[in-house]
């Protein structure tokens, strides 16, 4: 019988991975659309999203989104991005294009997200999407934050 090595691969490997994604980030530093995690005030759970939320009419693409994110990210993010026990609100300020642009979004899906702003833990990787479908998911959020008055028109980076 041979013996079983130990494998310390896929920790090297997710090791690798931030310290890529810490070099992006850095490589990244001019772009005033993303800011790093460690900049961020830890926020209180209880900064809570607007209740009488409105979706409106929502594009074609934030339509596509709506699925999208119904079946990847409502179960924590809640169905209107409105929050969970499992995840916090995304029609909430702290998450308006001028703090958490549209980059934070595509690497939050693509890489997942140490906990820093809540307490409800990390959020996983959703590696099933695609670029396009991570942009029909920003679609919709941002038409979400714009029904909901927190911002006031749709960043033009967002393609919808
Ligand atoms: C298993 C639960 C879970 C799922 C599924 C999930 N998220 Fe999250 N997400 C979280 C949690 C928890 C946080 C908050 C982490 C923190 O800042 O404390 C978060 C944070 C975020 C952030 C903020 C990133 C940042 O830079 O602070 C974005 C954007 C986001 N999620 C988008 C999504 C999108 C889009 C999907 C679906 C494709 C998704 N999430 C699916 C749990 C989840």
């Amino acid at each position: 019988m041979s013996a079983v090595r130990s494998r310390p691969l896929p920790l090297l490997a997710l090791a690798a991975l931030l310290l890529c994604g810490a070099i992006l980030i850095a490589a990244c530093g001019g772009d005033d659309d993303y800011e790093t995690a460690e900049t961020h005030d830890t926020h209180e759970a209880d900064d809570a999203a607007p209740a009488d939320l409105t979706t409106g009419e929502l594009s074609e693409a934030a339509l596509a989104g709506e699925k999208l994110f119904s079946a990847n990210c409502s179960a924590c993010h809640g169905a209107t991005a409105n929050g969970t026990s499992q995840g916090p609100p995304l029609v909430h300020q702290i998450y308006e294009p001028s703090h958490h642009g549209n980059a934070s979004f595509v690497i939050a899906v693509a890489r997942g997200v140490r906990a820093h702003h809540w307490d409800f833990g990390n959020m996983p990787a959703v590696e099933s999407l695609s670029i396009n479908e991570i942009h029909q998911v920003i679609c919709y959020v941002r038409e979400l934050q714009l029904a909901s008055g927190i911002i006031e028109e749709i960043p033009t980076s967002t393609p919808c």
